[in-house]
């Protein structure tokens, strides 16, 4: 089928990439004239394992396009997704400016019948105000073209985006119109083959369903974290806590990890637009601004943990961080735990080491040149002069570090664990002082 897409960010990069992969004809539109350049050369903006190969194969297969033509990139498809930014306004609520000028763009160059596709995560509503925005644009050019709207959310998480795309747990379409929902499913046959994933629904209920999923997931890590900061102070230890819980299947393995709190583009904005949601329905959503109170909190729980070893004697000091990005397998930094814990540590006179396998780049952008920051080039590297060790990402190299020698390159022995990726007694035997998230064992040891 001929598809456009509008948006190379993430979600419209790998949704383009992968429908081309089974075979569709993909147009991607941007008005960043510098990116689709890029992209067209095989160069993709940013780092998402497995991705780069694709674009390269696609494109030189010819069904995978970039442009920044949009009357052209409307004509070409049958199906139009819209997969711009909705990044949080002032007040936490979804900022619907760049969906609602791709749908103006749509309105002014539509000519024949075609299914619009909003892919963006958008307030409940949205499809509604997107339908409005086309409709105005044909009424105002006197054009009579028949369009349906779907709500098609994505789950994709970075860093297993391409996987997740590819073999989707579930397909949800948002559709009253069975011509648009007939059109999906042809799509999305190739993701479908074994057994039927796509669930079919109100546009409504699917915009909520999006809000919904990462809700609940944001909601069962503050969970973790807050049980692991009781554990904490009555001498119990989160890890076997989750063990203990997770095997039970109404709660699961997935999403019980505690740690220096959540961050990423999706779950931090995702639940603070839907608090103001249901605000603005007149409805008080106790829970989840409780989720995302509990996870600024937790943000700072390791300076926390910090101040208490240092009996507050922090400035002078310098910290070793392994892991700028919001989690491992991604160079992404937005709402990263490191970047509250940085800015604690600065502000209280500290000095900071850090080493970050992809995000180095990234960091220097978002830090700017600072004199109490040195971005380095390995983790041994960061170690250097450094009082104590702070490991805020989880990535794989971090795991099985040579402890006898980590104990020798720090001034103080002392590792603060942000995300519980070592077992206290190992590290302690290397004569370490360890800190873990929610570990009331060694803390009161
Ligand atoms: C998330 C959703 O998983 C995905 O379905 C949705 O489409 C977009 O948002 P992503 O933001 O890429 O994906 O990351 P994810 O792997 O879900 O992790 C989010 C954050 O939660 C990270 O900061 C991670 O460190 C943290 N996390 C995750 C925990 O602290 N504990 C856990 O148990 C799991």
């Amino acid at each position: 089928m001929r598809v456009t897409i509008f948006g190379t960010g993430y979600v419209g990069l790998v949704t383009g990439t992968c429908l081309a992969d089974v075979g569709h004809d993909v147009v991607c539109v941007d008005i960043d004239a510098g990116k689709v350049a890029a992209l067209e050369r095989g160069e993709i903006p940013i780092f998402e394992p497995g991705l780069e190969p694709m674009v390269r194969s696609n494109h030189a297969a010819g069904r995978l396009r970039f442009t920044t033509d949009a009357e052209s990139a409307v004509g070409h498809g049958e199906i139009v997704f819209i997969a711009v930014g909705t990044p949080p306004g002032e007040d936490g609520s979804a900022d619907l400016q760049y969906v609602l000028a791709v749908a103006r763009t749509i309105g002014r160059h539509l000519e024949r019948p075609g299914v619009i596709v909003n892919k963006s995560t958008v307030p409940v509503g949205t499809a509604d105000k997107v339908h409005a925005a086309i409709a105005g644009e044909l009424a105002a050019r006197g054009a009579d073209v028949a369009f349906g709207i779907a709500s098609n959310p994505e789950f994709l998480k970075e860093g297993d985006a391409v996987n997740d795309f590819m073999r989707p747990d579930r397909i949800v379409i948002g559709a009253t119109d069975a011509h648009v929902v007939d059109r999906l499913r042809r799509l999305y046959a190739p993701l479908n083959r074994n057994h039927d994933r796509i669930v079919v629904m109100d546009v409504r209920s699917a915009e909520l369903t999006k809000y919904a999923a990462n809700a609940m997931l944001a909601t069962k890590i503050s969970f973790m974290n807050e049980i692991a900061n009781i554990a904490e102070r009555v001498g119990a230890d989160i890890e076997n806590v989750r063990h203990g819980i997770g095997s039970d299947p109404r709660i699961g393995w997935h999403f019980i990890y505690p740690g220096a709190g959540y961050g990423g583009s999706c779950f931090p904005k995702d639940v603070q637009a839907l608090a103001r949601t249901a605000a603005q329905v007149g409805y008080n959503a106790e829970l989840l601004q409780a989720v995302e109170s509990v996870n600024r909190r937790q943000k700072l729980h390791l300076m926390e943990l910090i101040t208490r070893h240092y009996g507050g004697d922090i400035a002078g000091r310098t910290f070793a961080v392994w892991g700028l990005a919001f989690k491992p397998n991604t160079d992404d930094m937005r709402e990263a735990p490191s970047r509250a814990l940085l800015h604690a540590l600065w502000d209280a006179g500290a000095r900071v080491r850090a080493y970050d396998p992809e995000a180095r780049d990234e960091a220097q952008h978002v830090f700017g040149e600072r004199d109490d920051l040195d971005l380095c080039e390995s983790a041994n590297a960061a170690l250097a002069g450094a009082d104590a060790l702070i490991v805020i990402t989880e990535w794989k190299q971090f795991r099985s570090p040579d402890f006898t020698r980590l104990r020798g390159a720090l001034r103080d022995a002392v590792l603060f664990d942000g995300r519980n990726i070592y077992h206290p007694d190992e590290v302690e035997a290397a004569g370490i002082a360890y800190y873990g998230i929610g570990r009331g064992r060694s803390v009161s040891a």
